[in-house]
């Protein structure tokens, strides 16, 4: 047990966010960032990780994906251990706290812990998981994926890029290689696992408070679609004889809309953030169109019946519109519920500290989504200004990131006991 509030360098944290962030991709300067996964950018990402986890007597070990562990043993060696982190991977034109806060904090909070002279029992390990973002091979959570047997690694090497290259070759090309099937972690390897994250959302903002304790985390779906029309020219064919996908892909997204605001659940939404259309010249008919789906509630069998509907009207949209429609669902996970243990710490830590908290539920999909399938889970939320995510204006204060840790700091102490 730790009795004083642990002492955070919260200047120090700040400063390796800062340091990450202006390792991107973004056209735009920090904090816009963009670091897709087994670029030359995240490799880099990775050496200055290892480097702050080398300068604090953490043991590296890297898996055959590349998911990151960096270890403080424990008096225990027999014990499992205790997990945090989060991923380092960040959307086009991302923020710079997105992951990488969950990542950082979890350093941060050993060092804190090392500094006040605590010994775990059990070692406690912070792991970079690879690829959170769906950005590049249009699953996300491909590393945790892969720990908890969530997805096999027959089907992860399967999925492939936009060059259509695989995901075998490209993670091969980047330097990881080793058995896809060693990634699998055994079911004792974490006594518990907790993830500290921005919100991402609202609600800790609006009630002026420091802590969010997660309860559980919705259940995330994605789909693609593809409507296949006829092209031609945009002066020569006449509007009775069309048969634009473009205009057909228009009214199913409208209706996507439509479905997921009629929901039963408060909690269910979707959205369409990609649109490809093809030949994409302004003076032919678009004949073919890909779209994306992107469809969440924390209430699985709500999500599943809405996906159903939204497959059921777009095919009247499109036999009425008389295009060919094809839809592939990508993935469709369930939701995932936190270990009340691990809820309690984080709530027991939050109040010791004198942290306005509450408990919540986590409407993004984080890698505790798939730990929670190979361990006790639990999150720590942290507010973010105005609830912005995945944009280049996410903030979270050094205050937030302060209080943040301390809480990561004395739950983790408390798991590791
Ligand atoms: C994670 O980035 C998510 O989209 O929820
Ligand atoms: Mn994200
Ligand atoms: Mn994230």
């Amino acid at each position: 047990m730790i009795n004083d509030a642990p002492q955070v360098d919260v200047e120090r944290l700040v400063g390796e966010l800062q340091a990450l962030a202006a390792i991107s991709d973004c056209p735009e300067p920090p904090p816009a960032v963009t670091r897709v996964v087994f670029t030359e950018t995240d490799l880099r990402a990775r050496d200055y990780l290892r480097s702050l986890y080398e300068a604090a007597g953490l043991t590296v070990r890297v898996d055959p994906i590349g998911n990151t562990f960096a270890r403080w043993h424990g008096s225990d060696p027999k014990a499992s251990a205790v997990g945090t982190g989060s991923h380092c991977d960040a959307i086009p034109h991302a923020g710079m706290y997105d992951g990488t806060v969950g990542v950082l904090s979890g350093l941060e909070a050993i060092r804190a812990l090392q500094a006040s002279g605590y010994q775990p029992r059990r070692s406690i390990e912070v792991v970079m998981f690879t690829s959170e973002e769906p950005t590049r091979f249009g699953v996300g959570c491909t590393g945790s994926r892969l720990m908890s047997g969530a997805m096999s690694p027959a089907d992860l090497a399967k999925l492939t890029d936009e060059a259509d290259d695989d995901y075998d070759t490209v993670r091969r090309r980047a330097g990881f290689t080793g058995e896809l099937s060693e990634v699998r972690l055994p079911g004792d390897y974490y006594d518990a696992f907790v993830e500290l994250h921005i919100e991402q959302g609202p609600e800790l903002e609006a009630g002026d408070l420091a802590i969010g304790a997660v309860t559980a985390i919705a259940a995330p779906a994605q789909a693609n679609f593809t409507v296949t029309g006829e092209g031609g020219h945009a002066g020569a064919v006449l509007m009775p004889r069309r048969r634009d996908a473009l205009v057909a892909a228009a009214e199913m997204i409208a209706a996507i809309d439509s479905i997921a605001r009629a929901s039963r659940s408060p909690d269910l939404v979707a959205t369409v953030g990609k649109l490809e259309v093809h030949p994409g010249a302004v003076n032919s008919i678009p004949s073919k169109v890909t779209f994306s789906l992107d469809l969440r509630d924390i209430d699985g069998a709500n999500r599943d019946a809405v996906l159903k509907q939204i497959e059921v009207e777009t095919e009247q949209i499109a036999t009425r519109r008389e295009v060919q429609l094809e839809h592939r669902t990508l993935n469709a996970d369930p939701p995932a519920t936190s270990d009340p243990r691990i809820v309690d710490a984080v709530v027991q830590s939050a109040t010791s500290l004198g942290q306005a908290h509450q408990k919540m539920i986590s409407r993004a999909y984080h890698d505790s989504l798939f730990m929670a399938r190979v361990a006790p889970m639990g999150m720590i939320f942290i507010p973010c200004r105005g609830g912005v995510s995945h944009r280049p204006d996410e903030y979270s204060s050094p205050e937030a990131l302060a209080a943040g840790v301390q809480t990561l700091a004395l739950t983790l102490a408390e798991l590791a006991r």
